[in-house]
């Protein structure tokens, strides 16, 4: 009996030696110290020893039992204190490390473009107007002299909604819209997107912006547009910027024009950008026609004004020396990020 009890000990404890894991050392304490265990079955055969000799095996084992259990209990301290640090180890936090950069969004080349015209208008006094896109084909086209059979309501430039709502294909509709509601003095811009039915390349897009503007007053003259529009063309371009206007015609305005600035790269001596020329053009403008005034309630033998379109695409792309439009409706993180 003192042998066997001895035996099981030495094992136990030779077992728990080497032992890594919580579950390997629940096995040991079921196998030894469980019900059926080694020690527990021990005890069960007491009967076997004289009856003079079982108080001597009786604490024996119980000793034994003891040793056990409080070797069980340190080795299962230890290999807590083993998977704590490994855990800490895991987790530390470098708190040295560069902190990642959180990248932010910005303005996109056409938006920063829109807001340095709106900046140079409002410093002139105008206010900022919208429009709908989806417009009563009456004004669009019917309210500013373009006549039903004119050739830019051809089905090819224009996206019908039905024959009497179009997709917009100019802000000017934003004129007549101003007109009927306010009273002059007027001085309004009204930026905001447009559409024509028109194949996509370096220079087209069947959706683009323009930026409309319009001043309604006693005694407005020509002199009043060229000014102004010199005036802008200088604050965009540089004060060096010369403006030449040349002779057009647009439906609503009479007369009309269309206005060039001198290249801002160089100078007007001829280069790339303005392909040779000096010139670059930039908008048409004219002084409003007295039908159009007129048609919106506006009496042409009292007020006069003018009005002038400029593309904002155009304007970006110039601004920035971009070459391609396409590149404005990308997305393509790598171009926007240079602005
Ligand atoms: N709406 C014209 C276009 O899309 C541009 C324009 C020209 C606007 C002359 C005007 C203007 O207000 O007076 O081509």
């Amino acid at each position: 009996m003192k042998e066997k009890l001895e035996k099981i000990r030495q094992d136990a404890l030779a077992k728990m030696e080497g032992l890594g894991t919580m579950d390997a050392l629940n096995e040991i304490r079921v196998a030894y110290l469980g019900k059926k265990g080694q020690l527990t079955e021990l005890l069960k055969s007491m009967k076997d020893v004289a009856p003079e000799d079982r108080p001597k095996v009786g604490q024996m084992v119980n000793e034994a039992r003891a040793e056990l259990e409080g070797k069980l209990e340190a080795k299962k301290a230890e290999l807590a204190a083993k998977a704590r640090e490994l855990q800490l180890k895991s987790e530390v936090i470098d708190v040295t490390l560069p902190a990642r950069r959180n990248r932010v969004g910005h303005r996109h080349p056409n938006t920063i473009a829109l807001e340095e015209v709106e900046r140079i208008f409002i410093g002139m006094g105008y206010e900022v107007v919208e429009g709908p896109e989806v417009e009563y084909d009456y004004y669009n086209f019917e309210a500013l002299n373009i006549p039903a059979n004119h050739p830019a309501k051809d089905e090819q430039d224009t996206f019908y909604i039905n024959k009497d709502i179009v997709l917009r294909t100019q802000t000017s509709p934003v004129q007549v819209r101003v007109m009927e509601q306010q009273k002059p003095p007027i001085r309004v811009i009204a930026p905001g997107r447009v559409f024509r039915s028109d194949e996509v390349d370096a220079t087209h897009s069947p959706s683009f912006h323009q930026i409309e503007g319009l001043v309604i007053d006693k005694n407005i003259t020509f002199s009043d547009l060229k000014g102004t529009l010199q005036q802008f063309a200088q604050e965009l371009f540089g004060p060096e910027t010369r403006v030449k206007f040349r002779p057009h015609h647009f439906p609503f305005t009479e007369p009309s024009a269309e206005v060039d600035v001198s290249c801002f790269k160089c100078g007007g001596k001829g280069c790339r950008m303005c392909k040779g020329s000096g010139w670059i053009e930039i908008l048409g403008c004219g002084m409003v026609h007295p039908k159009v005034l007129r048609m919106s309630g506006i009496d042409p033998d009292v007020y006069s004004g003018f009005a002038f379109g400029v593309g904002l695409e155009r304007i970006a792309l110039l601004k920035y020396e971009i070459d391609d439009m396409r590149l404005l409706y990308e997305n393509d993180d790598r171009f926007l990020k240079q602005f």
